[in-house]
């Protein structure tokens, strides 16, 4: 990695001027004293193919991919690894020496280094897990929990078809939750984790009553906007201890740098407050 190569790496989405990837990416640049940038790559579902093959002229080292790319470019790259294939999403892909793409996803080793980072003591064995949603996030929360031991994931979708595909997709240890019965699901949880959009900005709240739910559950959210969702501040409030979805974004960057520039860059609180301090609180 020599000067005289201007790095560039970014996210490509549509839209994508809301990602807060560009602000973390460059902070990073800058405190490792790397001369290149990362930009947010605006796009069209239709043009994801000539983007993608336009990386490796332009000399990008890869790029980050999110909604709505993440299925239409497990089709398009020349490789995808055993965890992409596995949660059917990509989220990250790598420009190889010979300028061919190989593509991960990074979702679900975000959400388990997040955990951890904030309990240490986390197991996904503890017990009951209710996980709510059977979108893309859903998808990596699952094969997360389902590879750390997990021997029962309660899967509670408002449609519940997509969450029978995922159930059929990872086998035991998922079962299906009706949604009406959600509330009931929490009863002897060990764990609660929404992958909804609900309590994003712009949306409602999740729909969920905690009152079954154990005060030793760890309540966790992947909507980051707000960094404290009505079901983050819910929880704490009566005494549950809470995991926001915002350290999940963060130590995604991890495997990503290590693909792409050789760095395993740590992800530190100035790091997090950088982002966080962008972030609006509701
Ligand atoms: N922290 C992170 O690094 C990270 C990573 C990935 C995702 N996320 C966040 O996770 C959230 C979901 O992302 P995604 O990629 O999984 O989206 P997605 O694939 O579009 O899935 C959306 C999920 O939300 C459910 N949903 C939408 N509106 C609902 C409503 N009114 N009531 C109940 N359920 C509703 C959908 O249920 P139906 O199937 O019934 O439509 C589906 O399960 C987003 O806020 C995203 O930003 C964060």
């Amino acid at each position: 990695m020599g000067a005289e190569r201007f790095l560039l790496a970014g996210v490509m989405g549509w839209p994508v001027m809301h990602s807060r990837s560009p602000m973390l990416h460059n902070y990073l640049m800058k405190q490792h004293g790397l001369i290149g940038t990362y930009v947010p790559l605006a796009i069209k579902p239709e043009h994801l193919a000539p983007a993608l093959r336009g990386l490796a002229p332009l000399g990008f080292s890869g790029c980050n991919i999110t909604i709505p790319h993440k299925e239409q470019a497990l089709r398009i790259v020349d490789e995808v690894d055993d965890v992409a294939r596995r949660i059917g999403a990509v989220s990250c892909i790598a420009v190889r020496p010979d300028g061919s793409l190989g593509a991960t996803n990074n979702d679900a080793f975000g959400f388990v280094e997040n955990i951890l980072q904030r309990q240490p003591s986390w197991r996904a064995d503890a017990g009951p897990v209710v996980v709510i949603g059977a979108g893309g996030g859903a998808r990596a929360v699952v094969y997360s929990l389902a590879r750390r031991g997990a021997r029962e994931i309660r899967l509670v979708n408002r449609t519940r078809a997509r969450a029978e595909v995922l159930a059929r997709e990872f086998g035991p240890p998922v079962t299906v939750v009706d949604w009406d019965d959600r509330g009931r699901a929490l009863g002897d949880g060990a764990m609660l984790v929404n992958t909804t959009s609900q309590g994003m900005v712009g949306q409602p709240p999740l729909d969920l009553p905690l009152d079954t739910l154990p005060t030793r559950a760890l309540v966790s959210d992947l909507v980051y906007v707000p960094v404290e969702t009505p079901l983050l501040a819910a929880a704490r409030r009566r005494g549950n201890p809470t995991v926001d979805g915002l350290g999940m974004l963060l130590h995604q960057v991890r495997p990503a740098w290590q693909a792409w520039f050789g760095i395993d860059p740590q992800i530190t609180p100035e790091l997090r407050a950088c982002v966080e301090a962008s972030i609006p609180r509701i």
